[in-house]
């Protein structure tokens, strides 16, 4: 019977622990850090959260938690100065039971609990490469005691994401290198068009964030990302008569602007590691409703990372000052990209970007004040 239960609980591990493997991201990763920690260990909820060394404070980057316990969406940041018990477990290593019941724990940290709403919390930390990263935080609702095996769990699962986290810090420093190149084709283009200096910038963070939101995978995510950065080079190809000019455009130049999608496609044809890009810059003036250009696909035909780029590309134009106009506030630009929802935009895509920025404030490092939700 041992030997079965032991063979069950291998088996359940090795379910844990693929997401962690699998995982392309480091969000991604700490999500399923998340999830498999509070699957293992029962608990109501899961915070993984990574250390910022100058500030000495902890940043909340994901969460699990079993319904109906919630935590804030919003990440939070909290200095270690006012939490001791918890600095011990950075810098020890030592992972930390705290329960509101414990007379010997920290006013502070039972406070925490308090405000979390749960009554007993484990504490550990996760190291990578010889670096401490960051806690693994599991609460409960219940003031009921951690097993042995709870902590074991917890390191194991801690381990194998600790190897996750290597390789992909590895393909990210890769990653940096063409990076470097991406940065200097979307500089030329600013560079042209000063009106638009940090407008790339702020799309991919808004389309990010909305990828996020609707959970698309890894790979799709980083398309839409490299295709928010790059949608407009094309623009590199228009004329600065046509670019730069204050008025509106006449109909002969309406044509030649219409053509940047295709030439974007055709700067960035033959670069391999942009490919899953391309039909995210051909299709980001498509219009919903089948209006738009160059192709006039409509609907679901429209890639969605096209579809996220259009309605971030609208509303960052609408926020932003122009030559010839003044920047629309937040409310007004929801209400115009509300009113196009099912016409020019995708309306799931509009709706989510609306409830996002409602209830996000700036769109300045979104996806950073983003805590991922495993489940
Ligand atoms: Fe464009």
């Amino acid at each position: 019977v041992q030997q079965v239960n032991q063979l069950r609980h291998l088996s359940d591990l090795a379910r844990e622990v693929a997401p962690i493997q699998g995982a392309t991201d480091l969000r991604d990763l700490y999500a399923a850090l998340a999830r498999s920690v509070r699957q293992t260990l029962n608990v109501d909820g899961c915070l993984v959260s990574v250390w910022d060394r100058e500030r000495n404070a902890l940043v909340d980057m994901a969460a699990s938690v079993m319904p109906p316990y919630r935590l804030n969406t919003l990440t939070q940041q909290f200095s270690l100065t006012d939490f001791p018990a918890m600095s011990e477990v950075l810098k020890k290593g030592k992972s930390l039971e705290v329960s509101v019941s414990d007379p010997e724990a920290h006013p502070a940290e039972i406070e925490f609990l308090r405000q979390m709403k749960v009554r007993r919390a484990l504490y550990c930390r996760m190291m990578a490469d010889g670096e401490v990263i960051g806690t693994v935080e599991s609460y409960r609702i219940e003031d009921r005691p951690f097993r042995k095996d709870d902590f074991r769990q917890v390191d194991l699962l801690v381990g194998f994401a600790a190897s996750a986290y290597s390789r992909i810090k590895l393909a990210e420093r890769l990653e940096g290198h063409y990076m470097t190149t991406i940065e200097a084709m979307v500089n030329a283009l600013e560079a042209r068009d000063p009106g638009t200096v940090s407008h790339t910038g702020r799309i991919r963070d808004l389309a990010v964030s909305l990828a996020v939101a609707i959970k698309l995978p890894a790979e799709l995510r980083h398309a839409i990302k490299l295709g928010a950065l790059l949608h407009d080079v094309g623009k590199i190809g228009i004329s600065d008569s046509i670019l730069g000019k204050p008025g509106a455009l006449t109909d002969a130049e309406w044509v030649q602007m219409r053509c940047h999608p295709e030439i974007g496609v055709r700067m960035l044809q033959g670069i391999e590691f942009l490919q899953p890009s391309v039909p995210i810059i051909r299709h980001h003036h498509e219009f919903w409703n089948g209006a738009g250009y160059p192709d006039g696909l409509a609907g679901e035909d429209i890639p969605i990372g096209a579809r996220i780029v259009s309605v971030c590309d609208a509303y960052d134009a609408m926020t932003s000052d122009r030559a010839y106009r003044k920047a629309m506030s937040r409310d007004d630009a929801c209400a115009e990209i509300d009113r196009g929802a099912g016409t020019q935009f995708d309306p799931g895509c509009a709706r989510l970007l609306v409830k996002l920025i409602q209830s996000m404030g700036e769109v300045d490092n979104l996806e950073e004040r983003f805590v991922r939700y495993a489940n």
